[in-house]
């Protein structure tokens, strides 16, 4: 059976102060049993989470890696297992907003989602068409093409290793979120593509959605069968409300 998965990706926010006052909010949370539960905060912060969150279950993520797992000389980039030396225990790989604004590749993101898995690390493979590829119905091209080089490289069974977040890029911080019968067409056919491959792994693969979750809409949106959970955004940096969107999972 798979556990369900609940991240918070911070993105490019907070402070010392704000994210003290974050941490304390989230400590105060009552978090569910048998949930997967992770924030990527920028990685300036990520040692003060380590420090803040204690025995707490909530994990740590890296919102990004280098594309070579040791470190080396790569000026500004943070290594996966540098990240997995800070107390990370996942990474996000190929953010739509990398994918985009960043001009990352269906090719450097697999690099990434390899130097994550050399380094001890799951990586989060983050998926998702734009509004205009959704309106041109190319969305099953445009996921399929972003799994497929992970695919070639690692087989359903890598792919297990770490999770798939689905985010419609037009529900990104723009508060359109997908409806759960949306979401869960696409997580379907991700999950059928797996299955013709390997049925038993695609089974165990975490396929979380992202794109606007908020506490009003998760509960419907996780009780898909094929929807394992949510990658939050803005919603995650509102302790009570990422601790209710947990607890829907
Ligand atoms: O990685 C999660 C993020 O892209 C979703 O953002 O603000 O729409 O929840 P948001």
């Amino acid at each position: 059976m798979r556990r369900p998965l609940v991240a918070g990706n911070w993105k490019m926010h907070g402070t010392r102060h704000s994210v003290a006052e974050l941490l304390a909010g989230l400590n105060a949370q009552q978090w569910p049993e048998q949930v997967d539960l992770l924030i990527a905060p920028p990685a300036l912060f990520i040692q003060q989470c380590r420090e803040a969150l204690g025995s707490s279950p909530l994990q740590l993520a890296g919102q990004d890696c280098a594309w070579q797992a040791e470190q080396g000389a790569l000026t500004g980039e943070i290594s996966p297992a540098q990240l997995r030396d800070a107390g990370c225990q996942y990474v996000l790989v190929g953010h739509s907003e990398r994918r985009s604004l960043l001009g990352e590749s269906d090719e450097l993101v697999c690099r990434k989602f390899a130097a994550a898995l050399a380094s001890g690390l799951r990586p989060i493979l983050c998926v998702g068409e734009t509004r205009e590829q959704r309106d041109a119905d190319e969305t099953a091209d445009v996921v399929g093409r972003q799994l497929q080089v992970v695919l070639d490289r690692f087989g359903v069974g890598g792919l297990a290793q770490g999770v798939i977040a689905y985010e419609p890029v037009w529900a990104i911080g723009t508060g359109l979120t997908a409806s759960p019968e949306q979401a869960q067409e696409v997580h379907a056919m991700i999950r059928a593509r797996l299955a013709l491959l390997d049925d038993e792994q695609a089974q165990q693969v975490q396929i979380v959605y992202g794109g606007s979750v908020k506490a009003d809409n998760a509960q419907a949106l996780f009780s898909m069968p094929d929807i394992d959970g949510g990658l939050v955004g803005g919603a995650s940096l509102n302790a009570d409300e990422f601790g209710a969107i947990a607890r829907a999972a």
